[in-house]
């Protein structure tokens, strides 16, 4: 059974709103109008790329930055310029959960709550956001200060229980520093994040994912794009491998070169050098029957191709199904222009 966008079925498995985007009245009375700037800026991101379908990811942010949300007005705005179908655009904007659609509020808050954040608190922080908020997933606080969001991870799981509020960093955040961080926003404050460029808002942020400048000025574009971006926590490895004077072993960046061939007659998953490797090779040395024998050779990669198994064709990579049998096996990848690339 397929659960399609819009249906309820999909709204039971995913227990997220699947709805198509909608026009609501109350919102359009509201909402700033797609001017002639916003048509002039879509071409300039247009002019970026070869093809004008290409441009549909930044003019959706573009539609966000003017209007706060993927409004039925921003899907018809991305159609008519970029010579594509509503419901082509339509199906790129409610794949990936950046665009929105529904209205937002003016600070984005994800609260992550993925495996490492939701076992250090993220789930306790978002309970607490969203009884200060009284919203749930994906809705904006009554005052328009915040849409509160459930998050997967966030990148930044050595810095785990994370919050971002417009995709800016708030670190190890715990029940306490969350609540107080949305407070400060709901007082229009604009706390400095733990790391990357200073808060801004909902619709600046969209504007810099869509390519233009948030800030004012060159310096303060200059200032947030030279903020920290590295912490203690990621940095952590590094320095105690200095300290222990450790290094990774030197690449052969040689074009062409290969890794030195196996001596003749070395024993199958005796090669082994790396710790992993060699434990493997152990594991296999002392296994006393076939079936530990053929479990042991799987920790170890380099063991031989099982007897009678033919080796992998060229242009037949990645399966198993003999050449005559798959039709696309061997053949060059599709040409611009073809009806695969067409395809949304
Ligand atoms: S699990 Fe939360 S940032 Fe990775």
């Amino acid at each position: 059974m397929s659960a399609l966008p819009g249906s309820s079925e999909g709204t039971a498995v995913t227990g997220l709103d699947s709805s198509p985007v909608e026009a609501d009245p109350r919102v359009l009375a509201d909402l700033p109008p797609l001017t002639a700037r916003t048509e002039a800026e879509a071409g300039e991101i247009i002019a970026r790329y070869p093809h004008p379908r290409s441009a549909l990811l930044p003019m959706l942010h573009l539609v966000q930055s003017v209007q706060g949300y993927v409004s039925p007005e921003g899907v018809g705005f991305c159609a008519r310029m970029l010579g594509l179908t509503k419901a082509e655009v339509g199906a790129v904007a409610t794949f990936y959960t950046m665009y929105k659609r529904h209205p937002t509020g003016r600070h984005l808050v994800s609260v992550c709550t993925n495996t490492l954040c939701a076992v250090l608190g993220g789930q306790q922080i978002y309970d607490a956001v969203a009884a200060d908020l009284g919203v749930g997933h994906d809705q904006t606080a009554a005052d328009g200060s915040v849409t509160l969001e459930h998050a997967e991870c966030l990148a930044a799981c050595d810095y785990a229980p994370v919050v971002t509020v417009d995709y800016e960093f708030y670190d190890q955040q715990d029940v306490d520093s969350a609540r107080e961080l949305v407070t400060s926003l709901r007082r229009g404050e604009k706390p400095a994040p733990t790391r990357g460029a200073p808060l801004t808002d909902f619709r600046g942020i969209s504007r810099q994912l869509a390519g233009f400048s948030q800030h004012a000025d060159v310096a303060a574009e200059r200032a947030a794009v030279d903020g920290p971006s590295a912490g203690v926590p990621t940095l952590i490895g590094v320095r105690l491998a200095a300290e222990r004077g450790e290094s990774a072993p030197p690449m052969d960046e040689t074009p062409g070169s290969a890794p030195e061939p196996e001596p003749a007659g070395a024993p199958v998953g005796a090669s082994g050098g790396t710790p992993a490797e060699q434990v493997g090779d152990a594991t296999v040395a002392v296994a006393g029957n076939p079936a530990e024998q053929a479990g042991a050779e799987q920790v170890h990669t380099d063991a031989a191709e099982p007897a009678g198994r033919e080796p992998v064709q060229r242009g037949h990579e990645g399966s198993d199904t003999p050449p005559q049998q798959n039709p696309g096996a061997g053949t060059p990848p599709p040409t611009p222009g073809t009806s695969i690339e067409r395809e949304v």
